[in-house]
């Protein structure tokens, strides 16, 4: 039983109940005749109140217990619904499993996040790491249980690859066709999962990757990591306008069970946030979501241009991050999804449409953050595609097994990838991407 189990449980707690709690001390407060020790476990950001009363004090040297150290506490649970917290364990026996050594560099003070990101390995045992990476993880859970119960099959997309899933060429070179390495033929870490999850679509009808993904972006923002997880659903026979549906159900669902499931988190999250993280994602979720055109978002931003550094906004630009932001903050007031981009900004495998200019993307910007999810309905028709890769200058022969998919039986597909980050980002409201996941990595640093 662990803590959070407890705090979720409480009317299974019956008088005298006994209990034995392994954790960490976070304070340990009081007097000579009572003290009280806060721990916790991990399992949640509530922490178990121990008191230990009297003779007890000395006999487990209750005076030399300090933050971080970890230990082992048998004792009996009390409600205690008049206090602030709802519960708390008399202890009978305490075990000092291990102290913390000089120089634990996690104390009571605060410590800035930059600070924090020099020691990865340690930071989770804060309050505020604790809550990331709960609330990080039901999302994860909830990702998973909702594509389970809607039917899809998850995919295992290789990590290795021999294709430049997004001809953008930002791909981690694993191996070199020059040189005497393992595979002996171009291989990558993988940008995308998309492409070998449209062939498994065709037979699978509904499936979806959740995994690492890499890029060798050498952008230094807060929303770009070299390593970072992606969500790819891929069903066949969606068009783009049922894709965006079904990409808008899954964040409502996918965040709603989170805010109830890590209720205490959020809370905590939201009082770090004065009060304004909530409310947000509580409108998120009761709002229709806006569907806006690329043209028409373009007109949209021309009028306010003036708050731009990048002033140029004319049909072809790729929506720079400002622009992305201002529409979702202050235009639109909440996410949007942005539909039919030009096609010379989107990748090769994207619907192209009648008008000739335009491909059937979207892009879901969400306020604070910006791009959220890319996705779009695929090019379908063999000649189109192959036309437009060579256009580009996209090798065919890496990429014959991904053209022939539309030679038998093809059934149209559409489908998406979620920033896995991003979108702890946009939950959790943490401003940097490097504090939602375990050991960040971006160019130039590879701490562990
Ligand atoms: O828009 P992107 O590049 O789309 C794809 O990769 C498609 N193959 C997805 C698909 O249709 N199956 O990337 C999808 C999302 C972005 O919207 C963004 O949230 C996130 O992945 N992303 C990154 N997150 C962190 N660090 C980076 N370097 C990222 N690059 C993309
Ligand atoms: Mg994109």
């Amino acid at each position: 039983m662990t803590i959070k189990y407890l705090h979720d449980n409480l009317e299974k707690i019956t008088e005298n109940m006994t209990y034995t709690c392994e954790g960490w001390i976070l304070t340990n407060r009081g007097n000579e005749k009572i003290r009280f020790l806060t721990i916790n476990d991990g399992s949640t950001i509530d922490n178990l109140q121990v008191v230990i009363k009297n003779e007890n004090i000395k006999k487990f040297k209750i005076d030399s217990l300090m933050l971080g150290n970890s230990i082992k506490v048998v004792g009996n649970l009390f409600l205690t619904p008049n206090a602030k917290q709802p519960l708390e364990m008399v202890a009978n026996d305490i075990t000092l499993i291990n102290k913390t050594d000089d120089g634990f560099p996690i104390q009571k003070k605060e410590t800035t996040l930059d600070f924090l990101r020099e020691i990865p390995h340690f930071r989770h045992r804060t309050n505020l790491f604790r809550a990331i990476m709960i609330i990080r993880n039901s999302l994860l859970f909830e990702v998973h249980k909702y594509f389970q119960e809607h039917d899809f099959i998850n995919v295992a997309s290789p990590i290795i690859t021999s294709n430049d899933g997004e001809g953008a060429g930002e791909t981690l070179v694993v191996d070199d066709e020059n040189k005497d390495f393992f595979f002996k033929q171009k291989a990558f870490l993988g940008v995308t999962g998309q492409l070998h999850a449209e062939a498994y679509a065709q037979g699978f009808k509904k499936v979806y990757t959740f995994a690492p993904t890499f890029r060798a972006e050498n952008s230094h923002t807060s929303r770009h990591l070299a390593e970072f997880w992606m969500i790819e659903p891929e069903v066949a026979f969606y068009d783009l306008k049922k894709i965006i549906s079904l990409a808008d159900d899954l964040l409502k669902k996918v965040i709603s069970n989170t805010l109830k499931k890590c209720h205490s988190e959020m809370k905590y999250l939201d009082s770090l946030q004065d009060g304004k993280l909530l409310p947000v994602l509580n409108k998120f979720i009761k709002t229709k979501l806006t569907i806006m055109e690329y043209q028409e978002v373009i007109k949209e931003l021309n009028k306010v241009k003036e708050q731009f550094d990048e002033k140029d906004i004319h049909f072809g630009i790729d929506l720079a991050s400002e622009h992305e932001k201002y529409l979702a903050d202050k235009i639109v007031n909440g996410p949007v999804a942005v539909i039919n981009y030009p096609k010379e900004i989107k990748a090769f495998y994207m619907y192209q449409n009648n008008d000739n200019k335009t491909v059937a993307a979207f892009d879901l910007l969400v306020p604070g953050i910006g791009e959220l999810i890319g996705g779009s309905q695929r090019e379908s028709r063999y000649e189109y595609l192959i036309n437009r890769m060579k256009e580009l200058k996209i090798s065919i022969e890496p990429l014959q097994w991904y053209l022939d998919l539309r030679k038998y039986g093809y059934a149209p597909s559409s489908g998406f990838g979620i920033g896995f980050e991003r979108l702890i980002m946009y939950v959790t409201g943490i401003q940097n991407i490097r504090d939602v996941i375990p050991f960040p990595r971006v160019a130039g640093i590879i701490k562990m």
